[in-house]
């Protein structure tokens, strides 16, 4: 009796550290080298002063500001990092990438042409649903080695290492 109680005990303890496991990030993996990973971070508190810039000159409805602001994040800005990390990003994140520097080029024009704030509004709220996107589906890791680690090479480790812990705790 003692020892199926013994046991019960050791199933839950597994179980629990399997849900701990389960609710680590699971974003996939983009393993970068230092430089690299800070170049992408740069890039993104760019993004994020950009935007609250804008946000800022949209309050006052300055739209020659906004256009201003939103000039700098567009495809400008894609082409002074695209070559040393195309190689290394995958295509569905440069592509995202593109994707929302072409969108800050259209806020830059039609702010503009339009003078339009609720327009603006509009194209910011759907440009941002791709921050959210990206960030809901990658994380970055750095990396001393020269060239970058499969991703889910490095998945697989980290699941064995989960494995290894929990057979520790029993
Ligand atoms: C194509 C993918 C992608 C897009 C689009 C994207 N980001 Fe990021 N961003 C990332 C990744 C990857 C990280 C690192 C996340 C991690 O490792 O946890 C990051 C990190 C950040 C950070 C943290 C910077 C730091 O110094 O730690 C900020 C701020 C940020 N993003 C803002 C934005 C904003 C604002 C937008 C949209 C206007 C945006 N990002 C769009 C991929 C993206």
């Amino acid at each position: 009796m003692r020892k199926t109680r013994m046991i019960i005990a050791c199933l839950l303890v597994s179980i629990s550290t399997a849900t701990l496991a389960a609710d680590n990030d699971n974003r996939q993996i983009l393993t970068l080298s230092g430089a690299q990973r800070s170049h992408v971070l740069e890039e993104m508190r760019a993004l994020l002063s950009g935007t609250r810039d804008i946000l800022a000159a949209l309050a006052t409805d300055d739209m020659a500001s906004v256009s201003r602001y939103a000039r700098p994040l567009g495809s400008g800005m894609a082409h002074k990092a695209e070559d040393h990390l195309k190689s290394v990003l995958p295509r569905e994140f440069m592509q995202l990438g593109m994707s929302l520097h072409q969108d800050f080029d259209q806020i830059a024009a039609d702010a503009e042409s339009k003078k339009d704030s609720k327009l603006t509004l509009r194209q910011l709220s759907d440009a941002m649903a791709k921050c959210i996107a990206c960030h809901d589906a990658y994380q970055i890791q750095t990396t001393s080695l020269p060239s970058p680690v499969q991703a889910k090479e490095t998945l697989i480790n980290s699941a064995n290492e989960m494995k290894h812990e929990a057979h520790g705790t029993q």
